[in-house]
C-alpha cells in the first residue's frame, strides 16, 4: 500500500517538476514538448552517452537541458562553461549537495555530511602529507592482500576481476585508514563495500519522493540507526578509546595512530566528537574510496590485458624504479608510463556521463557570464565522458595509447599530465577547486597495485582481443562485473 502511494505522489510532483520549463535553455533532441520528453527520458535511462554526446555536439559552448522521468537536468559544454562551474562558490552552486543529490545524502547520511564536509578536508591535509610515511605499510598490506585474494601459483587461473580488487582494495586501504587488526576484518570490509550499494538504493528510492514527503517517509528507508550500530560494532571501541586519550593527553600524545581517525580529530568540533559521528566520517570516507579505486584498477587490468604491448616496457620500467629507489615511494613517482597509463584507462573508461554535478542553491539561480540562467533547485553538470572522447581535445581520441601522456613528459613538448592533475579536458577526479580530495592516495596505490601486478604475475585477456564490455545503468558506468582474466605467479 505504501510503495503505491509512493508512485502515484511520485508520478504527481514528477508532472510539476517537469512542468516548470526554463525557455532559453534549449532541450537535447527538441525533446520540449510533453510527449517528446518522456520518449527521450525513456532513450536517457537505456542509453545516456548518446543523448548526452547529441547535447555536446548540438550545443557547443552552450548549456542544454535532458529530461529525466522526474525532472529536468542541465549540462554545459566547453572549456570556458566548465571552469565557470567549476569556481563558482558553494553558495551560488553547491558541490556537496550535487554529489549528494543521487544518494539523497541529506537523509540517508544526514546533513552534517553535505553541510559540514569536513572529512574532505582531513583527507586533503592530515592523510595526504603522511603518505610517504605510510607508504611501507600500505606495501606491506598490498603484497599480503594480493597473496590471500588472489591465492595464485605458477599455474594460469581465470580471475574475476572486479570482486578480486573490490576486496583487495578494501584492504589496502583500510590499512591507511583504520590500520591492523580492523582492516583485515572480512565483516568490516564487506560491510563498507555494501554500504555504499546500500545508501545508493535507498536514496533512489528517497528520491522517488515528492520533497514534502521525505522529511516524513525516509527514516523508514533509510535506516540509519540500524547502519549505524553495525558500524559502531566495528570502530566504536575504537573511537572511545581515541577520545578519552584526547582527553586526557590533548591532541598530541605519545604513540598516538596515524589513520584516517587522527586526521578526522584534527578538525572534528563540537558534536562531531562523539562516536557514532567519526564513525559516520569513516563510512563516508570508505564510501568515496572504494568502489572508485577499485574500479579504476579493474579497468586497467582489462586495459592491459586487451592492450598487452604495453606490458613489458611498464614491467621493466616498474623494475627499473625498484632497483634506483627500493620499494618506496620514490620509486612510485618514478614510473612515468605506468601513471600514464592509468590516466589513458580513466579518460576512456573512468569518467562520469555529466561531470561536476552542482546543485543550484542561489535563490535567483546560477548565472553563467554570458547571461545564460539555470534556475534554482536545478542540478547542474558539465559534458563528462565525450569530452574525453572529443577529437578537439585528443589525437586519435578513440584509441587506446597508455603512453601519450609519458610521451610528452619524456621530452616531447607540453605540460607535463600526471595522473593526478584535472583539466577542462580529463574529468576524472573533478576538478579544482572542488577536485577529488583522494586522488594523490589513489594515483600512490593504483601505481603500487599495477607495478606489483607487472612485477609478480603475468596477465592475458580471457579472450585476446576483447574487452568485457562496461555496464551501464542509466548515468552510471562501472567496469564489467564478470569480467575474468588470466593470471598466473611470475617466478
Ligand atoms: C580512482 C579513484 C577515485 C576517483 C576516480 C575519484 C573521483 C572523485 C570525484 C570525481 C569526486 C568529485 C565528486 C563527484 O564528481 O562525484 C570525488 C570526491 C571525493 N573523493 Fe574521490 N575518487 C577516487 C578515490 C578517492 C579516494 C581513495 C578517497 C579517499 C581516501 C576519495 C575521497 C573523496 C572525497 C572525501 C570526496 C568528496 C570531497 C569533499 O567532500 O570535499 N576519493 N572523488
Ligand atoms: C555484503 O557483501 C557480501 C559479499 O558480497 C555478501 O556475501 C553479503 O551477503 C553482503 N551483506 C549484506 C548485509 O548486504
Ligand atoms: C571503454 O574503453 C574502450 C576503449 O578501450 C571503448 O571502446 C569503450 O567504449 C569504453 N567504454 C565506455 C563506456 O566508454
Amino acid at each position: 500500500m505504501l510503495w503505491l502511494y509512493v508512485l502515484a505522489a511520485a508520478l504527481s510532483t514528477a508532472w510539476l517538476r517537469r512542468r516548470q520549463k526554463t525557455h532559453r535553455i534549449p532541450a537535447v533532441n527538441g525533446s520540449d514538448g510533453l510527449i517528446a520528453s518522456y520518449r527521450t527520458a525513456l532513450i536517457f535511462l537505456r542509453n545516456a552517452p548518446d543523448v548526452l554526446e547529441q547535447g555536446y555536439y548540438q550545443f557547443p559552448n552552450g548549456v542544454f537541458r535532458v529530461p529525466t522521468l522526474m525532472r529536468w537536468d542541465y549540462v554545459a559544454n566547453g572549456a570556458a562553461r566548465i571552469s565557470e562551474v567549476a569556481a563558482a562558490p558553494e553558495d551560488l552552486l553547491s558541490f556537496h549537495q550535487g554529489i549528494g543529490d543521487n544518494i539523497e545524502s541529506d537523509f540517508t547520511m544526514g546533513e552534517p555530511i553535505t553541510r559540514n564536509p569536513y572529512h574532505g578536508h582531513a583527507i586533503r591535509g592530515g592523510l595526504t602529507r603522511n603518505l610517504a610515511r605510510c607508504f611501507l605499510e600500505v606495501s606491506d598490506e598490498l603484497v599480503c592482500a594480493f597473496d590471500e585474494v588472489l591465492a595464485l601459483e605458477d599455474e594460469w587461473k581465470l580471475v574475476p576481476v572486479l570482486p578480486s580488487m573490490m576486496q583487495i582494495v578494501a584492504r589496502v586501504s583500510n590499512r591507511l585508514l583504520v590500520g591492523l587488526p580492523l582492516c583485515r576484518d572480512q565483516e568490516y570490509l564487506n560491510f563498507n563495500i555494501n554500504y555504499t550499494i546500500n545508501i545508493f538504493l535507498r536514496g533512489r528510492l528517497i528520491a522517488l519522493l515528492p520533497d514534502v514527503l521525505k522529511p516524513i517517509l525516509s527514516p523508514f528507508i533509510a535506516a540509519r540507526n540500524t547502519l549505524m550500530n553495525r558500524m559502531l560494532k566495528f570502530v566504536g571501541p575504537m573511537i572511545e578509546e581515541r577520545l578519552r586519550n584526547e582527553n586526557e593527553f590533548g591532541s598530541e600524545w605519545e604513540d598516538k595512530p596515524v589513520d584516517l581517525l587522527s586526521w578526522l580529530l584534527e578538525l572534528a568540533e563540537g558534536p562531531e566528537r562523539t562516536p557514532p559521528a567519526l564513525a559516520l566520517r569513516m563510512l563516508a570516507v570508505n564510501m568515496a574510496a572504494l568502489h572508485s579505486t577499485s574500479s579504476a584498477l579493474t579497468s586497467a587490468l582489462y586495459d592491459l590485458t586487451t592492450y598487452p604491448n604495453h606490458i613489458e616496457p611498464m614491467r621493466a620500467e616498474a623494475k627499473r624504479a625498484v632497483q634506483q629507489e627500493g620499494w618506496t615511494k620514490a620509486a612510485i613517482n618514478n614510473m612515468h608510463m605506468i601513471d600514464s597509463f592509468l590516466r589513458e584507462s580513466q579518460r576512456l573508461n573512468g569518467s562520469k556521463l555529466i561531470a561536476l554535478p552542482r546543485k543550484v542553491v542561489a535563490k535567483e539561480g546560477f548565472t553563467f557570464s554570458d547571461g545564460t540562467n539555470v534556475p534554482y533547485g536545478a542540478i547542474l553538470g558539465v559534458s563528462g565522458r565525450v569530452v574525453h572522447y572529443d577529437p578537439a581535445n585528443y589525437e586519435n581520441a578513440a584509441v587506446f595509447d597508455g603512453f601519450r601522456f609519458s610521451r610528452v613528459r619524456e621530452g616531447e613538448g607540453g605540460p607535463a599530465r600526471p595522473m593526478v592533475a584535472t583539466g577542462v579536458d580529463h574529468l576524472s577526479f573533478g576538478h579544482e577547486p572542488n577536485a577529488c580530495p583522494g586522488r594523490f592516495f589513489a594515483a600512490m596505490e593504483l601505481k603500487a597495485m599495477l607495478a606489483h601486478i607487472l612485477i609478480h604475475y603475468d596477465v592475458r585477456a580471457e579472450q585476446e582481443g576483447v574487452r568485457p564490455r562496461d555496464t551501464m545503468i542509466g548515468l552510471h558506468i562501472s567496469p564489467s562485473r564478470k569480467g575474468k582474466i588470466w593470471m598466473r605467479k611470475r617466478i
